[in-house]
């Protein structure tokens, strides 16, 4: 899968680490930064994710700030995105099948690494249900922008 991945200071190590074991996994990840663990802003980074996954340079997008809540904030407000902040792995394998979110947002301060990587294969992993029902509360949600 290409994949679009970016953090802040917040979440640089851990995406850093998470990179990593993507690429080795076989995915191609295009790194936006931030590139050391210096202070930036995050709607900067979550921006250039967003801007990936809506040109469709990327197939889905992982930011990580601090908590992820930031990023999500962020990242959701770029028309086309949907960001799923999750903190378990239940929460990303739903945000995929019922909400077809693009973006999956991470706490770099919140959860551990290999929780993190749990929670990522289980978004990368599962695929939007098309059932008319969700597709109806999906529209819904898009008028909404
Ligand atoms: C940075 O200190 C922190 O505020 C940021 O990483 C993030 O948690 C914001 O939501």
């Amino acid at each position: 899968m290409i994949l679009s991945i970016g953090s802040d200071h917040g979440g640089f190590e851990m995406k850093q680490e998470l990179k990593l074991r993507l690429v080795s996994d076989g995915h191609k990840v295009l790194d936006r930064g931030c590139i050391s663990p210096d202070p930036v802003d995050y709607p900067d980074i979550a921006f250039l994710v967003s801007n990936d996954v809506v040109s469709g340079t990327a197939q889905l997008g992982i930011l990580v700030c601090g908590t992820g809540i930031g990023m999500s904030n962020a990242a959701s407000k770029v028309k086309g995105i949907t960001a799923a902040l999750c903190s378990n792995s239940y929460m990303s394998r739903m945000a995929r099948l019922h909400n077809d979110a693009n973006i999956l947002c991470l706490g770099g301060r919140v959860i551990g690494s290999e929780l993190a990587w749990d929670i990522i294969n289980q978004f990368l992993g599962a695929e939007p249900l098309m059932d008319e029902k969700y597709m109806r509360r999906r529209s819904k949600v898009d008028r909404m922008e």
